[in-house]
């Protein structure tokens, strides 16, 4: 497990520290925890928060040698993602989805299992051993490569110093300072949330029964992935959408036709929807909660979750003092280098707005150490996936058909069909299709939405395929393996540029 401070917390742990003060190998910081007066603790970076944006600007950053501190007010690295977001969330898609298989699609397969049932204790259990294992994984990188782990909420004082809070109270002082503290969820107006009853996606991925009635407000990427895992583990499952789509952002194309599929999976869908607010209500032996809509009509269900976004963790940093600038969203304004408005100070992730990704913080906390160490460090923008890692999952990179036609740009358009494809329907898996869409003209890939089976981990090609300025004929004229998945894409470039083969 991570131990801040190298995990010397305990009574041995504070006499190994003593023995290093006074042979002279003590930091500051252990001088601290064990009352020794101290000036404060240099770093060449010091990086506040250790999700896949902090650890890995860390990781960089100490790999090009530089004297690293990464801060994080958890008692475990990995951030939102690791511990409470897309691992954790991907652990139980994976669970439910293997049950929905067992109990849906073996028959077709000739398989019989009477009476499948789970136990939703060892799945939850499961799902925080690999947490933790990610989690100390994290902590064995930052041993490899000497990043100084501290526990605390950090504190810009100015001058490149940072006030540690916590157990152990501490100073800091950087050359440079990265600010990687993610988001949370943004609560709603009219909702108060109890964290049992009405929560969050935190909550939603520890409930300790299956609700029978579960609502969550927005249809969003952790709405249907959410939804996904309750609905198969048994729940009537009710999403509310103020907006006339699910999914916003993604290809809309893509999102009705997957809101298609998940409704005949068994989500129920209610767009438009206006919430004016929602209350736990004791219902006879059971407690519930009623959500009022606007207009009057009111919902009962036994569990809610808001998942209408998230806002940035700038709170307590001491922006404001320092005189670093947000936008009028809360988010931290950098320049094209990542740096605030303060020299020296810089920010990535989700604090800084743009898609709320931990590959896209991963990739600016790369860029932006390379950037402090002297190198050349960039993030393409244009070329970021996004995957929803429902059944069937919808995977994208480069930019919508939605956003070329308000752009008035002319492209052309390949669609490949997974139910022509022998390995999807091999595998049972043959619905939704790839989208393939490059310049009219030059025939270069503008972007590819795909919505069908492992379409997140086919979208990695497509990735780099837009990073290379690839054209569609390039992925259509590539040998793909027959039978795999990747044919649909190559046969949907194939159409791109006029030549299908199997279509
Ligand atoms: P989101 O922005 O994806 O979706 C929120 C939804 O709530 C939208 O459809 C919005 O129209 C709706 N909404 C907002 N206010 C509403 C209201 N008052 N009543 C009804 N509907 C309302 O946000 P979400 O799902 O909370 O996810 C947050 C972030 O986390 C996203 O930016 C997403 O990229 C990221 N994420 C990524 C995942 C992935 O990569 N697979 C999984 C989960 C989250």
């Amino acid at each position: 497990m991570w131990q801040p401070g190298h995990g010397k917390c305990n009574e041995a742990g504070r006499l190994e520290r003593m023995v290093d003060i006074l042979s002279g190998r003590a930091s500051n910081e252990t001088k601290a925890a064990t009352g020794v007066a101290m000036a404060s603790v240099k770093h060449d970076l010091a990086v506040i928060g250790a999700g896949p944006g902090g650890y890995i600007a860390a990781i960089r950053a100490a790999q090009l040698g530089l004297a690293v501190a990464c801060i994080d007010r958890e008692d475990k690295p990995g951030g939102t993602c690791l511990r409470i977001g897309c691992i954790p969330s991907k652990a139980l898609l994976e669970s439910s989805a293997r049950f929905h298989g067992v109990q849906r699609e073996l028959a077709d397969h000739g398989i019989v299992v009477d009476g499948a049932s789970f136990d939703l204790g060892a799945m939850m259990a499961r799902k925080q051993r690999i947490v933790d294992e990610l989690t100390s994984g994290v902590a064995g990188l930052f041993r490899k490569y000497g990043v100084r782990s501290y526990h605390g909420s950090a504190r810009l004082l100015g001058g490149g110093r940072i006030a540690l809070s916590g157990a152990e109270p501490l100073e800091l002082e950087a050359r440079h300072i990265i600010i990687a503290t993610g988001s949370e969820p943004a609560p709603l107006k009219g909702i108060d949330a109890d964290g049992e009853y009405i929560g969050d996606s935190t909550t939603g991925l520890g409930f300790g029964d299956v609700p029978e009635r579960l609502c969550i407000i927005g249809a969003g990427y952790i709405g249907v992935e959410l939804g996904s895992v309750w609905s198969r583990l048994g729940s009537r499952v009710l999403l509310l959408e103020y907006l006339d789509r699910i999914l916003p952002g993604t290809d809309s194309e893509l999102a009705h036709k997957a809101q298609a599929i998940f409704s005949r999976q068994g989500l129920e869908f209610r767009l438009g929807a206006r919430i004016h607010s929602a209350r736990v209500e004791d219902a006879g032996a059971r407690r519930q909660v009623v959500i009022e809509l606007d207009g009057g009509e009111s919902i009962r269900c036994d569990r809610l979750l808001v998942a209408t976004g998230r806002r940035p963790c700038t709170a307590g940093l001491g922006l404001e003092e320092s005189g670093i600038k947000l936008d009028g969203r809360g988010f931290i304004q950098v320049d094209g280098r990542f740096e605030t408005s303060l020299p020296g100070v810089y920010a990535i992730g989700d604090v800084i707005g743009g898609p709320m990704l931990a590959h896209k913080a991963s990739h600016e906390g790369a860029a932006c150490a390379e950037l402090i160490a002297g190198g050349t460090g960039e993030v393409n923008y244009a070329a970021i996936p996004a995957v929803v890692y429902t059944e069937p999952e919808l995977a994208s990179v480069g930019q919508t058909e939605d956003a070329l036609i308000e752009a008035g740009v002319d492209y052309r358009k390949g669609v490949s069909l997974f139910r022509a494809n022998g390995r999807a329907k091999a595998l049972g898996a043959a619905e939704g299709f790839v989208k393939v869409l490059a310049d009219k003209e030059t025939d270069r890939l503008l972007g590819v939405h795909i919505l069908g089976p492992r379409a997140g981990d086919l979208i990695g090609e497509c990735a780099l395929a837009l990073e290379f300025g690839a054209a569609s004929e390039d992925i259509a004229r590539t040998c793909h393996a027959h039978p795999t998945l990747a044919e649909a894409l190559q046969e949907a470039a194939a159409a791109c540029y006029g030549k299908p083969l199997n279509s």
